[in-house]
């Protein structure tokens, strides 16, 4: 076999493996086949409808093209013929160009329009469906974790927790670098961009747990920066919003462990055992509540400055929290 028929050969080989991972992939996936998580919002929904349509159009030009191609595959080949023989000579088949320019036209206007219509729904509440007043969360992106702030001062980190069926805006920015809140289910990507708010409006259709990832390379420890939303029954956010005000205000919530878990063991372990970061056990710095602050807010050689703008109920939390981690172990 010639040298270049064989490298055609093994390329053709490295591409079809490449389409049976791929197609493994996206059929192994949850959930099953080529479709998106959920849709659980009425925004979501609208992606996803255009999703399909690019889908069914991309889809059917591909399968008309890879046929096509396989067709005069086999039925041009060789057959023998010296390899220096010249094909007639072929143009000016007017018709025949104009119709394939005019065909991606119409199909690349049909898409606009599509997308023209499903837009304005997308990062928008559906009046008609309003039932009750909107909440508004502050999403704050950090290296590495997510902040979330409510109008009567609760933290939570990592997990925001919403009512169902109740339209949700949320004011997104960053402390430092560009993240991306990307819940697939809820709602498209809004950057998390240092000295701007993007808002992002979206109600979750049904209660549960929708879980998210960092959409946008952060710095090291970026595939850890996951985020969760969990929406309740409207009773059951309400009585839990009120109760985690109270607790949060007398210092009894579980909010320090809550932003050790979702800041500090993304790199010291949830036991401050070490890992990316150095172990914490023992450490002398435990008993010097202010070198600790210091540290979080400024940031120290490789970690991230964590604590830069945390208002007093966070760092007491977290201070209260990392007590344990004073004495040896
Ligand atoms: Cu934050 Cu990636």
């Amino acid at each position: 076999m010639p040298s270049r028929v064989r490298r055609r050969a093994g390329a053709l080989v490295v591409v079809a493996l490449l389409g049976l991972v791929l197609a493994h992939v996206a059929l192994a996936g949850d959930p099953a086949g080529l479709s998106p998580r959920g849709p659980d919002s009425p925004q979501a929904t609208r992606i996803e409808d255009i999703y399909w349509l690019l889908i069914a159009i991309t889809g059917a030009i591909f399968i008309l093209v890879e046929g096509a191609l396989i067709v005069f595959v086999v039925r041009f080949r060789n057959r023998g013929r010296s390899r220096t023989l010249e094909g007639p000579q072929i143009h000016g088949a007017t018709r025949l160009e104009l119709i394939w320019t005019a065909i991606p036209v119409v199909i690349l206007a049909a898409i606009v329009a599509f997308v023209l219509v499903k837009l304005p729904g997308i990062n928008s509440f559906d009046s008609a469906r309003a039932a009750g007043p909107q909440l508004t969360v502050k999403v704050e992106g950090r290296q590495f974790y997510w902040n979330f702030i409510y109008p009567n001062g609760v933290i939570q980190v990592e997990r925001m927790r919403i009512p169902a069926n109740h339209d949700v805006k949320l004011d997104i920015t960053s402390e430092d670098v560009d993240h991306s809140w990307w819940i697939p289910a809820l709602q498209g990507k809004l950057d998390a961009i240092p000295g701007k708010t993007n808002h992002l409006k979206f109600r979750a259709d049904r209660t549960g747990t929708f879980k998210g990832q960092c959409g946008e390379f952060c710095g090291y420890e970026h595939p850890h920066m996951l985020g969760t939303v969990e929406a309740l029954p409207n009773s059951d956010f309400q009585s839990w919003y009120d109760s985690e005000a109270r607790a949060q205000e007398s210092g009894t919530s579980d909010l320090g462990k809550m932003t050790f878990d979702g800041v500090c063991a993304t790199c010291h372990g949830f036991q401050g055992q070490g890992g990316f970061g150095p172990d914490l056990r023992g450490n002398p710095i435990f008993n010097q509540p202010d070198a600790i602050k210091t540290l979080l807010r400024n940031g120290g050689i490789k970690m991230p400055a964590v604590g830069r703008g945390w208002n007093a109920r966070q760092m007491n939390a977290l201070l209260a929290y990392v007590k344990r981690f004073s004495g040896a172990s």
